[in-house]
């Protein structure tokens, strides 16, 4: 039977198959704090070397870490019994509202139920001429031998792509650029929050105050953009199809229209989750190519062919093979969400373990995706490791960089097909060198940002076509 020890040394017990463990190296007051302070991930992704389920503690708040991948699973599919909440998901909560991906088990399934159609099949493919126009504007005004600041760029064109397909009306313009001059302040601030006392948020430090502003802008401009919207939709009747259609079509658990706050809510909680996710990801897709001559070369040869000098559009995506495998292994590397927390809302066990309701578990998509039992040689950038012929063939089930289950990423194909279009069409024109042999630094805030990431743009002809 297991048993995770409350005291502050390392202990580990095992029952059949699982080891649950108390993190080494805790001290009296701060717990695991420092460690956490002194290198975020590097503490995370050793935490598997002491168990599959590892408690660690930080000031007074205890939490318990998922570190396999069967047992994660078994968390996040359970959405009932683990649900949204913890450090992460509360401090989201209390700032973004109820919205999809904060709200607790009891208000999700008909808010997913709504804004599903949002992101079908078919909308998708309605969006990828303006995801297409968008990476266009960007890089048709990138020059031959220019350094560019690659985290900047790619959240200038995943807002702007994110904005021009979910809210695509004129009248929502406004908003949308202090949407995206805002989204850093706040996103820098929302994580800072998570991470402090709730008793702090309150006091006027100049970061507080920095954050209080942006929040309060941010729902500002949206909520103009809402009521703006919603005249314009009086007045003239149809709108193009949308987030904000959906959302001012749709009715509540209860049959009522939705009110102005929960769409904006709504709102709000799609540009968090999915502009800065997406971002990140690209930057770290174009920093792995120019540290990975040989496969920004097979790239090439795959976009060239394909696209000769055009931007990509939705009908290449089948045949943009190799660039599908370069983000997914990006992704397993640097998954942008690499935090998740859910709280136990029922006494409940996990792996043997008894887990009193009110209990904080952590998931990290980061930590079990560097498992080398899942996946060999865990730090090399190899995506031919998702080729359909590739033995052995990657476990899924320790793949999860959109989450699993009833909360796993709305936005997951919505954003893969914007990241592919981006990545296809940077790789035909462009050659990416990097400016220094400095390591690039990995900072783990609200997403995985590469820290001072410049690249060398060069200028490429098609290759002929054989
Ligand atoms: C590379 C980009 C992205 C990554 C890595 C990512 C990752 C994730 C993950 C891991 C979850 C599950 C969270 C949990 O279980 O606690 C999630 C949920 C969610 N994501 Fe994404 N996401 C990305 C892009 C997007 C985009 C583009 C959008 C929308 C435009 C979006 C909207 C959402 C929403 C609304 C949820 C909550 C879903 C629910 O609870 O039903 N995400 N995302």
């Amino acid at each position: 039977m297991t048993t995770a020890s409350e005291s502050e040394s390392e202990s580990e017990s095992e029952s059949d198959t699982w080891t649950v463990a108390t993190a080494p190296g805790a001290l009296p007051v701060a717990g695991h704090a420092l460690q956490l302070r002194k290198g975020l991930l590097a503490f995370f992704a050793g935490l598997p070397a002491h168990g599959d389920l590892v408690q660690i503690r930080i000031g007074p708040s205890r939490a318990f870490v998922v570190c396999h991948p069967d047992l994660l699973r078994q968390v996040l599919l359970d959405d009932r019994t683990f649900d949204k909440g913890g450090f992460v998901w509360g401090r989201v909560r209390q700032t973004l509202g109820n919205g999809l991906a904060a709200c607790p088990h009891r208000d999700h399934r008909w808010q997913r139920r709504l804004l599903q159609p949002a992101f079908s099949r078919d909308r998708l493919r309605g969006y990828t001429p303006a995801m297409t126009e968008q990476i266009s504007v960007l890089t048709d005004r990138w020059r031959d031998g220019e350094v560019i600041d690659v985290p900047a760029q790619m959240h200038t064109l995943t807002s702007q792509a994110t904005l021009r397909t979910l809210l695509t009306a004129d009248c929502v313009a406004p908003a949308a650029a202090t949407v995206v001059e805002t989204l850093p302040v706040f996103l820098h601030g929302i994580y800072r929050q998570m991470l402090m006392p709730t008793h702090l948020h309150r006091l006027p430090t100049p970061a507080n105050r920095r954050f209080n502003q942006g929040n309060t802008r941010l729902h500002a401009a949206v909520s103009d953009a809402v009521r703006a919207y919603r005249q314009v939709a009086d007045q003239h009747g149809d709108q193009p199809e949308d987030l904000l259609s959906v959302l001012l079509a749709g009715r509540d658990q209860d049959d009522r229209p939705l009110t102005d706050a929960q769409i904006c809510d709504q709102v709000i909680t799609m540009l968090i989750a999915g502009i800065e996710t997406a971002a990140s990801t690209l930057a770290w897709a174009l920093h792995l190519l120019a540290t990975h001559e040989h496969i920004q070369q097979r790239l090439y040869t795959e976009t060239s062919a394909v696209l000769g000098n055009r931007p990509a559009t939705w009908d290449d995506l089948p045949r943009l093979e190799l660039t599908g495998h370069i983000l997914t292994e990006t992704l397993r590397l640097y998954p942008a969400a690499w935090i998740l927390t859910r709280v136990t809302s029922t006494d409940t066990e996990l792996a043997g373990h008894p887990l009193p309701a009110g209990a904080t578990l952590v998931c990290s998509p980061y930590l079990i995706q560097r498992r080398a039992d899942a996946f060999p040689n865990p730090e090399r950038f190899d995506p031919d490791r998702w080729r359909a012929d590739h033995t052995p063939r990657p476990p899924r089930h320790a793949y999860v960089p959109f989450g699993a289950g009833a909360r796993q990423c709305i936005g997951d194909n919505f954003t893969m097909t914007l990241a592919s279009l981006a990545l296809a069409t940077i790789s035909a024109r462009w050659r990416l060198d990097p400016t220094t042999s400095a390591p690039v630094r990995c900072s783990a805030a609200a997403t995985l940002q590469p820290q001072s990431l410049r690249l060398r743009l060069h200028q490429r002809s098609p290759l002929p076509i054989s």
